[in-house]
């Protein structure tokens, strides 16, 4: 890398030769206040809040357009009252037409107008005179709303669309104060990325219409975490207020997805958080179920135990984390006799979908964050065909359990055995099998009187003669390792009910009743059994 000397503030720093003054500033600790500009798009230098003062150079000019040279001097606001004048008047301008909108406006609380206004500004207005109006409320498609005068026109959601997905829905329209964005003649903003634009926007022109106005940024936790809907694993901000999602924004990473999110993903959070939850362990009684203690299962729990691969099958959820997926391995081996990870009996669920060009630039071709992990542990041979691999075990694992030559069976966590490959031959092989348990979060029909409804719904529990309640991926912390080997850790984003387990420790119980134990006394949390891992197999883990 071709590396420079240049000095911010009179600190001296080293960059690479090119990178524009606002990455270099950063780099020096320096804020260089901007709208526009954003480190995946292509600079519009329209805004012009991101000025800065060069040695030698008659006028301010923008940071975001000007790259380092050897040997260039930078003034910023901190340094230079030019700057910090040329900045206010900026602002100043800015809001000339800007409403106050700020009590019911949803981007108050994170807004860069606001923050900018106070760090930068900070005067009454001097405005006097009728402000513009422009359009407000306006759909720009089916999901997002727009308000003309809060826009402050950067162009962002536009560049959006015209150079990610490529689909160029918007533009700018009018010129001068009566400029505003919106669609071209025949298009909506419906591609399947366009609400990242909202994410995008650094002031409140642009609202999800789901999640307008349902609640002020203070009142939420905000939890850094990752999407799970495939195995992408973008990074996201979950918005939470009172154990319930409120918002889910895209989050920069530029190794995994910069900063956009893909709408199914965004808007997916729900699919894992079933609204009737299993909270006690219960067994098939008659057509139904009935509560039982653990104590009361362990009959059946040892109907598991077993030393060949033959008679069984394990479906492990896509949503286990790294640390969940080793000790369901130390269960097959110590528990139902399966010694090696690549046995035929043990399938993570992977199916592979097809994708449109657009929605190939950032989705994966699965819904599977973390099968990636199995390759880790031996589950998969690994190498590019790694989908093809997991798919075609967890199709022939079915097929054996459709065959009823299985005769021990356990699907562990959610979404382990798929809706869609519900079919009667299957549900025979699982209700003629020795056992079957299930681990899920979802209660049975039985118990709650209505079913769980919706594209996401999971039944294959109900055919199971024990089911034990699990936890959904957003309630617990673990490591995800996404499709490019990326690691990255899972935050749990709500509390589970009371009595759900997680999957690790309701894995121990059965191995307890089984006269067998996975994992050392001391482990207590998914902290300690990820720290546990970590020390235990030290090669599992980048370094
Ligand atoms: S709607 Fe937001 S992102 Fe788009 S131009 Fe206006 S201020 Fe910028
Ligand atoms: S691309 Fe995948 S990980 Fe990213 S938001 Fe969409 S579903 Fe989630
Ligand atoms: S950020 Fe540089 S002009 Fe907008």
């Amino acid at each position: 890398m071709d590396l420079v000397t240049i000095f911010i503030d009179d600190k001296e720093i080293k960059v690479p030769k090119g990178t524009n003054l606002i990455e270099a500033a950063k780099l020096a600790g320096v804020e260089i206040p901007h709208y526009c500009y954003h480190p995946h798009l292509s600079i519009a230098g329209n805004c012009r809040m991101c000025q800065v003062q060069v040695e030698g150079q008659p006028k301010l000019t923008i940071g975001c357009n000007t790259g380092a040279v050897e040997g260039m001097k930078v003034r910023t606001q901190a340094s230079s009252e030019a700057v910090a004048e040329a900045q206010r008047a900026t602002l100043e301008f800015i809001l000339i037409n800007h409403p106050l909108d700020c009590t019911v406006c949803d981007q108050a609380g994170h807004c860069k107008l606001q923050d900018y206004y106070y760090d930068y500004n900070a005067k009454p207005s001097r405005f006097l005179e009728e402000k513009v109006h422009k359009v407000k409320a306006e759909e720009l498609g089916p999901e997002v709303m727009y308000d003309g005068e809060r826009c402050i026109v950067c162009t962002r959601c536009s560049r959006f669309c015209e150079e990610v997905p490529g689909t160029s829905e918007l533009g700018v329209f009018n010129r001068g104060d009566n400029a505003v964005i919106g669609a071209y003649p025949g298009k909506e903003l419906n591609n399947p990325f366009s609400r990242t634009v909202v994410d995008l926007c650094p002031v409140g022109a642009l609202t999800h219409k789901r999640w307008r106005f349902n609640t002020r940024i203070w009142y939420t936790e905000e939890v850094e975490s990752i999407c799970t809907g495939c195995s992408t694993g973008c990074s996201v901000k979950v918005s939470v207020r009172d154990d319930e999602i409120v918002h889910v924004k895209a989050r920069l990473n530029s190794e995994v997805n910069k900063e956009w999110l893909c709408d199914e993903g965004r808007y997916g959070f729900d699919r894992f958080q079933p609204t009737q939850r299993l909270t006690d362990p219960m067994k098939k009684s008659g057509d139904g179920f009935k509560k039982l203690s653990f104590k009361e299962l362990e009959a059946d729990f040892k109907k598991l135990s077993g030393s060949s691969d033959l008679d069984a099958a394990i479906f492990l959820s896509p949503f286990l984390s790294l640390e969940e997926l080793t000790v369901a391995l130390e269960f097959a081996k110590k528990v139902m006799g399966i010694a090696s990870p690549s046995s035929s009996a043990i399938a993570v669920r992977l199916v592979k979908r097809e994708l449109t060009e657009v929605e190939a630039k950032l989705i994966s071709p699965d819904r599977a964050p973390n099968a990636r992990a199995g390759e880790l542990l031996g589950i998969f041979s690994g190498g590019d065909s790694w989908r093809d691999e997991a798919q075609s075990r967890y199709f022939s694992l079915l097929d054996k359990v459709r065959s009823g030559s299985i005769k021990r069976v356990i699907s562990i966590g959610d979404f382990s055995i798929g809706e869609k490959e519900l079919d009667q031959k299957l549900i025979d092989g699982l209700t003629s099998a020795t056992i079957s348990a299930s681990i899920t979060p979802r209660a049975p029909i039985e118990v709650t009187g209505s079913a769980e409804t919706g594209a996401f719904n999971n039944r294959a529990h109900l055919y199971s003669s024990v089911i034990l309640p699990g936890r959904t991926v957003h309630e617990k912390a673990g490591t995800f390792v996404n499709r490019d080997k990326i690691f990255q850790k899972l935050k749990p984003l709500l509390q589970p009910p009371f009595g759900a387990l997680p999957e690790w420790q309701l894995l121990e119980k059965i191995a307890k009743a089984n006269g067998k134990s996975l994992l050392p006394a001391n482990i207590g949390d998914e902290r300690a059994l990820s720290n546990w891992l970590k020390s235990s197999n030290t090669s599992l883990y980048p370094s």
